[in-house]
C-alpha cells in the first residue's frame, strides 16, 4: 500500500514541476513514505533522515534547498518525535492526508519549523487524488487500493492508529481506477487493504458492495485477465467471497491469509477472533471450491507468554496446512498497544530460535511447492526484463517469478510457459513453441 501511496504523491506532485528520480542527491524535494509495523521499520526513518540531512545540508552550502518530508505511518505515529529528533526536517504528514501536498508544500516553504499534518480528516483523501493515472506508467500489473485501516485492534498492531477505522472506496471510484490502468496496458489488478475482504463500499446500484460483488465487477472489464486481493482477515472470509474463487476464472489461485499463531490461546491474546481449527477448516473449504489454490501467510513469533507448546503449535499448524509462501517476523512490542503491556515478554534469544525453526519449515514448503510445478505449463504475466540476455521475468498465478527466454514482444502480455525447474525462490521455464 505504500508503493500505492508513494504513486499517487508523485502524481500529486506532477502539476507542481516534480517528477520522480531515482537518487536522493539529485532532488529537490524527497519524501520517506515510512512503516511503522515493527520497531525495525520505525528506527529505519532516523537512520534515513541522517544521511538525507548531510545532503540537504551539502545543498545549503551552495545555498540551494532541499525540502525534506516524512509520510506514512511513522509521521503519524511519531510526528513530535520527528521534530525533536530531526529538526531538520520540513514536512511531516501522515497516511490519510497526502492529498493535500500541493498546500503543504507551499506551507513548508514559507514555515520556519516543520509543518506537521498528522489529523485525521473528515473528507476522504481518495475524493481528492488525480482521477487518471500518469500516462506512460503502463504496468502490466497494477494496484488499487479499495480499502484503507482497521477496526480489529489486534493486541500486537498498530495499524489501527495509524491508518485510522475502516474505510471502503465507493465501487464506481475503485472501477474507474481499475478502468483506467487497464487502458494503459494493466493484465493483472491487486485490489489493496488491510482488511480488503471486508470491503463494503457503496455500489453504483447505491446497495453495499462486498469483495466478491466487486471481483465480478473487475473481472467484466475489458483487458483484466488476472485479479488479486490483499490482505485478508480469516474472519472475515464470507461464503460469497470463497464461492468467487470458485465462479470466477480471473480470480488468481493464490491467497494471502495471514493467521499469525497456530495456538489457541496465543490467537485469543492476539485478539484475532478465530482458533487454529477454524483456519484450518476455513482453508479446506477454500481448497474444495478451488483445488489448485496456494496459501500464503504472515507468522508471529514470540508473542507475550508464548510457551514451547505454543509454538509446536505453530509448527503443527504449518504442516497441516502447507504454504506456498509466507512472512514471519519476531514479535515487535510496538507504544501503545496492549500487548506491549502484557507481563512475559519472551526473550529475544527465544524469539531468534523459534524465528529459525519456522523459517526452516517455511521455506522446506516453498521449495518443495516451487518443484512440484516443475513439468506442468503455466500461463506467465511478463513484467521486465532479467538479468541474462534474451530472458524475461514474469510471474506465475501463484506469484512465483518465472525466468525464462522470450521475446520483447511479450513484455505486458500472458504466455504459456513450461516449468523446467522449481528452485527456492523462482521458476525456470521454456516458451511452448509457437
Ligand atoms: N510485531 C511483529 N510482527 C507484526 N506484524 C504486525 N504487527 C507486528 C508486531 N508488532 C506482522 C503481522 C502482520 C504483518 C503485516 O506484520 O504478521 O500480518
Ligand atoms: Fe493489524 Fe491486520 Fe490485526 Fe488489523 S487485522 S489490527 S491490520 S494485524
Amino acid at each position: 500500500m505504500n508503493v500505492y501511496d508513494s504513486a499517487r504523491m508523485a502524481e500529486l506532485l506532477a502539476p507542481l514541476g516534480y517528477c520522480p528520480t531515482e537518487d536522493a542527491a539529485d532532488a529537490d524535494f524527497v519524501i520517506l513514505n515510512t512503516c511503522h509495523i515493527r520497531e525495525k521499520a520505525a528506527e529505519k526513518v532516523y537512520s534515513d533522515l541522517g544521511r538525507l540531512n548531510e545532503i540537504k545540508r551539502a545543498r545549503a552550502a551552495e545555498d540551494k534547498r532541499l525540502t525534506l518530508a516524512v509520510a506514512g505511518c511513522v509521521a503519524q505515529a511519531e510526528g513530535a518525535e520527528i521534530r525533536a529528533r530531526a529538526p531538520y526536517v520540513d514536512l511531516i504528514f501522515g497516511p490519510q492526508t497526502y492529498h493535500r501536498l500541493p498546500e503543504l508544500v507551499a506551507r513548508a516553504a514559507r514555515a520556519s519549523g516543520a509543518v506537521l499534518e498528522t489529523d485525521f480528516p473528515a473528507e476522504s483523501k481518495f475524493d481528492h487524488l488525480p482521477d487518471t493515472r500518469a500516462p506512460g506508467t503502463g504496468a502490466a500489473a497494477g494496484f488499487v487500493t479499495v480499502q484503507e485501516g482497521c477496526d480489529k485492534f489486534c493486541t500486537f498492531c498498530v495499524v489501527p492508529y495509524t491508518r485510522g477505522a475502516e474505510y471502503s472506496r465507493p465501487a464506481r471510484q475503485a472501477l474507474a481506477e481499475v478502468r483506467s490502468l487497464a487502458f494503459q496496458g494493466a493484465r493483472e489488478i491487486t485490489l489493496l487493504g488491510q482488511n480488503v475482504n471486508n470491503y463494503q463500499g457503496e455500489g453504483p446500484d447505491g446497495k453495499i458492495w462486498t469483495l466478491s460483488r466487486l471481483i465480478r465487477a473487475v473481472a467484466d472489464i475489458p483487458g483484466v485477465a488476472r485479479i488479486r486481493y490483499v490482505t485478508s482477515y480469516p474472519a472475515d472470509m464470507s461464503d460469497e467471497l470463497i464461492a468467487a474463487h470458485r465462479d470466477v476464472p480471473a480470480l488468481m489461485p493464490y491467497l494471502h491469509l495471514p493467521v499469525q499463531s497456530g495456538s489457541d490461546r496465543v490467537l485469543a491474546a492476539m485478539n484475532r477472533r478465530h482458533g487454529a481449527d477454524d483456519f484450518r477448516r476455513l482453508t479446506e473449504r477454500l481448497r474444495a471450491a478451488r483445488p489448485d489454490l496456494a496459501l500464503a501467510s504472515d507468522f508471529i513469533v514470540g508473542f507475550p507468554g508464548e510457551s514451547d507448546a505454543d509454538f509446536a503449535a505453530t509448527l503443527a499448524l504449518v504442516r497441516d496446512v502447507g504454504f506456498a509462501q509466507a512472512y514471519s517476523f519476531k514479535y515487535s512490542a510496538r507504544p501503545g498497544t496492549p500487548a506491549s503491556a502484557l507481563p512475559d515478554q519472551v526473550p529475544d534469544a527465544v524469539k531468534a530460535e523459534r524465528l529459525a525453526v519456522l523459517q526452516d519449515l517455511l521455506d522446506t514448503q516453498q521449495r518443495a511447492f516451487n518443484e512440484r510445478c516443475a513439468g506442468r505449463t503455466l500461463p506467465v504475466l511478463f513484467e521486465r526484463e532479467g538479468k541474462r540476455a534474451g530472458q524475461l521475468v514474469g510471474r506465475s498465478p501463484y506469484m512465483q517469478a518465472v525466468h525464462a527466454l522470450a521475446p520483447k514482444s511479450l513484455l505486458g502480455a500472458i504466455a504459456e510457459i513450461r516449468i523446467v525447474a522449481g528452485h527456492a525462490n523462482s521458476l525456470a521455464g521454456e516458451r511452448l513453441a509457437a
